[in-house]
């Protein structure tokens, strides 16, 4: 059998995992709100019209920081809309969905929702169709205290303390040919700068995202992180990457290497920061935030459909993709290859949670489920706490049409030393073969195996459904230590998690 030999060893640190790599993404956006997490008359809604069923789910999760309204939603949404008496509220076309926005939940009912499932807002503005000044009296509506035309209006809105957001985005994918407002490079990087700036005037405790590119495929990758960086430097701490994959040509070999891609994408935005710091010789360091990723391409068809031919519905059943059991690998994959990054990926946002290319769905009538892709999240944000370990590791490699050669597994190792835990995630990507797994943990000692979970399934395609869970984790004992040696087999692929603790 082919092995994968790796040492883990706890004095070398990559980074502490900054929790809000576990965040998600709510937009106003099919049944993400409407119908996903709020169904007044459902008989799981709760008295705020909040579906029980739903806040359950993403508690388990334990998702810290949540994107809010959008994606391309906000760059063209009017946030004044959204807050305020109900009575007074009143239906807008929504142009990136071609969507009617009825305006009955907004801020207001998302941080209530918030504080359900204990998670923090990271707020989107519009940059797209709007501008600074709207970003500046958005913010003074969250989050200054009292005393302010906007302040006030938040308080006669029956929210007396501030909001006290402290992650924004400075607009969506703006040099997105789909965007409302598209920017080119220098008329995003004079707009963020200048907003960055007014905005933390406002309020200096906030952390800014500027936009990067949308995907690395944009033609304007990775330039476009070099000049807009070049303007809003100063104001901005993170800058955003955005990726979703899909087995497009049906070749899951392929398709499962594309987390190489993605890791790709990672080092080179990494440069992009790093030769801007360089050319202004500063000492800040930009982070990234991974604010868009996931699989999306089962539903393209349904949404080209909808938005073309049946515009102006609420909530519409958009991006609705059913995933498979290798959908999961790869959000394993792409779970792994963030937190290979703690050092600079600070922030990364599952899109999304509810419906919309999520690990959760509702049915209209009846309860929510998970969907395959729900286990390789759920475990890392788990297990998944604590600081990244520099992990050697000497991996056999299997052929792919597009990738060339690949390594058959690919894994993070993360030490958790107030739980006295450490965890490797691992996915086996090589389709036909096991491969054996040997880690040195002779720095661990007196460790032993608590746990071993894993996904495997017979049939790639496997999908999970409100009846039937076909994809599930199941814990097996193939966990075998000696004289500082873990031993135990990745299946042909499959996802692990090995649990270690002191005895
Ligand atoms: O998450 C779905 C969409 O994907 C978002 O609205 C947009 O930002 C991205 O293109």
């Amino acid at each position: 059998m082919k092995t994968v030999k790796m040492v883990l060893d706890k004095s070398y640190v990559v980074a502490p995992v900054d929790k809000r790599v576990y965040g998600s993404f709510i937009e106003h956006l099919g049944r993400a709100v409407y119908g996903g997490i709020y169904q007044p008359g459902h008989p799981e809604a709760d008295a705020d019209g909040f579906r029980k069923d739903v806040i359950e789910l993403v508690k388990e999760l334990d998702v810290p920081v949540i994107r809010y309204p959008g994606g391309n939603f906000v760059s063209n949404f009017v946030w004044e809309d959204s807050v305020g008496p109900l009575k007074d509220r009143k239906a807008r076309l929504e142009l990136a969905w071609r969507s009617l926005e009825p305006n009955t939940f907004g801020l207001g009912e998302f941080s209530k929702w918030c504080d359900n499932v204990n998670a923090q807002i990271m707020m989107a503005v519009n940059l797209g169709t709007r501008g600074i000044t709207d970003a500046c009296n958005l913010l003074e509506y969250c989050n200054h205290p009292s005393g302010t035309k906007y302040s006030d209006l938040r308080r006669e809105h029956g929210v007396e303390q501030p909001y006290d957001i402290k992650l924004w985005c400075l607009g969506n994918e703006m040099d997105g040919e789909w965007q409302l407002g598209r920017k080119t490079m220098d008329e995003y990087g004079r707009l963020s700068q200048e907003t960055g700036k007014a905005m933390k005037l406002i309020d200096p405790s906030i952390e800014l995202v500027s936009c990067g590119s949308s995907f690395m495929g944009m033609p304007t990758f990775p330039q476009w992180e070099a000049t807009t960086l070049d303007y809003n430097y100063d104001y901005v701490d993170y800058i955003s990457l955005h990726q979703y994959y899909g087995n497009l040509n049906d070749d899951s070999s392929d398709y499962l290497a594309q987390s190489d891609d993605m890791e790709e994408f990672i080092h080179t935005v990494i440069s992009a920061c790093d030769f801007v710091k360089a050319k202004k010789r500063s000492k800040k360091k930009i982070n990234l935030s991974f604010d868009e990723w996931n699989v999306w391409f089962h539903s393209k068809a349904e949404e080209d459909n909808i938005t073309q031919r049946h515009p102006w519905q609420i909530a519409p059943p958009l991006l609705e993709d059913h995933y498979t059991f290798e959908d999961a690998l790869m959000v394993g994959l792409m779970m792994i290859t963030l937190l290979k990054h703690a050092d600079r990926v600070k922030i990364a946002c599952l899109a999304q949670l509810v419906n919309v290319i999520a690990p959760i769905m509702t049915d209209e009538k009846l309860g929510a489920w998970k969907q395959t892709i729900y286990y390789p999240f759920l475990h890392t944000s788990k297990y998944g706490r604590g600081v990244v370990l520099h992990t050697p590791v000497k991996c056999p490699e299997h052929e792919t049409k597009e990738h060339g050669a690949v390594k058959d597994v690919v894994s993070v190792a993360v030490f958790n030393e107030e739980m006295e835990e450490v965890t490797v995630f691992a996915v086996n990507r090589n389709l036909q073969e096991a491969v054996k797994m040997e880690a040195d943990i002779r720095s661990f000692e007196g460790y032993e195996a608590v746990e071993k979970i894993e996904m495997k399934a017979d049939n790639l395609k496997a999908r999970n459904s409100l009846q039937q869970e076909t994809v599930k984790p199941v814990s097996v004992k193939d966990v075998r230590i000696e004289a500082g040696m873990v031993e135990t087999v990745l299946k042909a692929a499959s996802w692990n998690v090995v649990r270690l603790k002191k005895k």
